[in-house]
């Protein structure tokens, strides 16, 4: 698609948000035309500056032949007001669409010398999640973002960024709901899914050391149209709850949170609310260990993040990363 000027998005931002006046729900309708021919451009350009509007997360009601209505722009991403409630300053950069927050950040990190950065996107191309699985990323309804942390801590302590992180998921203040965690990255509400992690790092071989780490972090914010399989398992905070949480908000108190866990690695408090968060203590589980099928019931989750089963009469302590694949089962 063609660049859009900016001068006209501006503008067509600026018209829409003036049709709204203070305390009303939404604003007055604005037909295509009219914007078209005070602007001097084509009723489908209007349409594209509009489209991008609401890829960038502005709500904005398309009424057939008449045309648009203005109504918040609470889901939008503003980086200044981010960056600038942060307790630990960082770069903070938003971006329209990327394959992956994640793979940018990798991307940036081998190309340029880099300081600890956040890098959030209205949308995903090719999302990733653990295992090799997707991510249901493609437009503005969710928070997608990745920190990139410098090495404060040890490879040791890096293995349970995810948990740090799964504990520092804010939603439940500001949601004010109860969430819980399916070991080890994902985040659930109502038994389903709304939030999952996905923590890589790279290491030097020669001193066994850490070089970085990155953070994945997405959340299902707002309702959207998920593939017919997905939406058996995955909901959002505004399904679930009829909610619209400001993503700004969400995303400073989640960096904080982790910000506060990281100054105290050692002191485990994050793990101390991941365990108390996690729904599969007590329950049976089937676990794919080197393709091959387990039956367990899992007794605790470890100080450091492991699962803690009784596999044939037996106790044993298995590791995210020995697992393939686990399915809770009724026994
Ligand atoms: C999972 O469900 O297994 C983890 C999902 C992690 C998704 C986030 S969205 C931001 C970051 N970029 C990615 O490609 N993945 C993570």
């Amino acid at each position: 698609m063609k660049k859009i000027n900016e001068m006209i998005y501006d503008n067509i931002l600026k018209k829409l948000k003036a049709s709204k006046k203070l305390g009303e729900l939404e604003g007055k309708i604005i037909s295509g035309e009219e914007i078209a021919k005070e602007e001097q451009i084509t009723r489908s350009y209007v349409s594209k500056v509009i489209a991008k509007l609401i890829d960038k997360g502005y709500d904005i009601k398309r009424v057939n032949r008449m045309g648009y209505i203005y109504q918040s722009d609470m889901k939008v991403l503003d980086e200044e007001y981010i960056k600038s409630h942060l307790t630990n300053q960082r770069n903070v950069q938003v971006l329209d669409s990327v394959d992956s927050t994640n793979n940018y950040l990798k991307k940036m990190k081998k190309n340029e010398k880099m300081e600890e950065m956040v890098v959030i996107a209205n949308a995903q191309t090719a999302g990733r999640g653990r295992l090799g699985r997707s991510f249901t990323s493609n437009n503005a309804s969710g928070i997608y973002m990745s920190i990139l942390l410098e090495p404060t801590f040890s490879l040791e302590q890096a293995k349970k960024l995810t948990c740090l992180a799964a504990g520092a998921t804010a939603i439940d203040q500001l949601a004010n709901v109860e969430t819980k965690i399916k070991w080890v990255n994902d985040i659930y509400l109502n038994s389903k899914k709304i939030s999952g992690i996905l923590t890589e790092a790279a290491t030097s071989i020669e001193q066994g050391s850490l070089e970085y780490a990155i953070i994945g972090i997405g959340i299902n914010m707002y309702h959207q149209e998920f593939n017919e399989d997905i939406r058996k398992i995955a909901t959002s905070i505004e399904d679930e709850t009829n909610q619209i949480i400001s993503r700004n908000d969400l995303i400073i108190a989640i960096i904080n949170q982790i910000d506060k866990y990281i100054q105290h690695m050692d002191d485990q408090i994050y793990m101390d609310e991941y365990i108390k968060k996690s729904f599969i203590i007590g329950k049976y589980v089937e676990l794919y260990k080197n393709n091959q099928l387990f039956k367990a019931k899992v007794l605790s989750i470890t100080k450091n993040g492991e699962l803690q089963v009784i596999i044939n009469n037996e106790v044993q302590i298995v590791s995210s990363g020995e697992i393939t694949r686990m399915v809770i089962t009724n026994e």
